[in-house]
């Protein structure tokens, strides 16, 4: 069997001539992303530029389109575009998220507060989100509620994050609930995306959804396995900043539940600015209850993802999506 590794996701197609249509489809994606962000104003372009250069997995328009091969007919240059809508919205939360999270690296370069500052950052983001906007347009009203609804459910949960949970809510619950807003909706768009510019049925449309948002969570929890457990060099991202920023992903608040009056217990009730500390709460993570316990977590979702594809036709379409689950499981490992 010939595989093939594509545009940096890690992700390998066993099918060669799938292989080959998605990356023309994803090359057509980055020309659109460097066409978009021309500036005569050259300061926007250079902060714009810096990260759509710096790589990224472009794991979003993968989704649209693998998705967009169930339907009868896919229209190349809707489905492209649309990717590159998504990518866009995508790349303009990384500026902000890195703000922030206080981050200093992304896609293994210095993130764009870390290197310029905040306020250039959050321009910059929303410089791209404004892009994002006039692409869409192109593609119809619906197309662009559709993401307008996403933009909506991906501040909610960056604020459902921030704001932490209510008093007497579920810990557990209140981080599955903000990763399928900050995380799921945006992937679940990317594949919706796929289904209605391939005329796929509003069934298969909804199963697409409902796999993107499902997987998409799986990502965002194998995504704060990787903040814990991955060097650098993997991840592009600097380990530990989940716990600088005293944001308690899957992993610690298995490890709270597991061990509340232990060290890790102690590191964890606020955010660490040591660096001895998070390296020492980094270790005690990476051997703890808690991330075996998400990565069973994990595990479950990409299941669950999986079954979303049932109402799908059989093919090398359908089979792509079902080893990305794989990959999506298995980049954590
Ligand atoms: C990072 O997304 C933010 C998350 C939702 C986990 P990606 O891991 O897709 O980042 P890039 O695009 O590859 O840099
Ligand atoms: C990612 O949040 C969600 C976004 C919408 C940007 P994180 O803060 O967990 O992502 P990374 O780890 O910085 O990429
Ligand atoms: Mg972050
Ligand atoms: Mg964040």
């Amino acid at each position: 069997m010939t595989s093939s590794e594509r545009a940096g996701t890690g992700f390998r197609f066993a099918d060669p001539v799938l292989a080959e249509v998605v990356q023309s489809g994803l090359d057509e994606v980055e020309g659109i992303l460097r066409e978009v962000v021309r500036s005569e104003f050259n300061p926007v372009m250079e902060t714009s530029l810096h990260l759509v250069e710096a790589g990224g997995k472009r794991i979003r328009p993968l989704f649209t389109i693998l998705a967009a091969q169930f339907g009868p007919s896919w229209d190349r240059e809707s489905v492209v575009k649309a990717a590159a809508v998504v990518e866009l919205t995508h790349l303009a939360t990384l500026y902000h998220d890195d703000v922030m999270d206080e981050a200093t690296m992304r896609r293994g370069a210095a993130s764009a507060n870390a290197k310029w500052n905040n306020s250039i950052a959050i321009l910059t983001g929303d410089y791209l989100f404004a892009h994002a906007s006039t692409l869409v347009a192109d593609l119809g009203t619906e197309a662009a509620r559709t993401i307008s609804r996403t933009f909506g459910e991906l501040v909610t949960g960056q604020m459902r994050e921030t704001m932490g949970p209510r008093e007497g809510e579920d810990p557990v619950e209140h981080y599955l609930t903000t990763i399928a807003e900050k995380t799921g909706s945006l992937i679940a768009t990317a594949a919706r995306f796929g289904g209605m510019f391939s005329d796929a049925t509003e069934e298969q449309v909804a199963a697409l959804q409902a796999y993107g948002d499902v997987i998409g969570s799986a990502f965002q929890i194998s995504d704060d396995v990787i903040d814990i457990a991955s060097p650098p060099e993997e991840s592009g991202k600097t380990p530990g900043t989940d716990l600088r920023e005293g944001v308690k992903t899957l992993p610690m608040l298995y490890a709270l539940q597991d061990e509340p009056d232990s060290r890790l217990a102690r590191l964890l009730a606020a955010p660490i600015e040591d660096d001895a500390e998070v390296l020492e709460a980094l270790e005690l993570l990476r051997a703890s209850s808690g991330l075996q316990r998400a990565r069973k977590t994990l595990d479950e979702y990409a299941d669950r993802a999986r079954s979303c594809l049932a109402v799908l036709p059989e093919g090398r379409a359908r089979d792509a999506l079902e080893s990305v689950s794989e990959y999506v499981v298995s980049r954590s490992r």
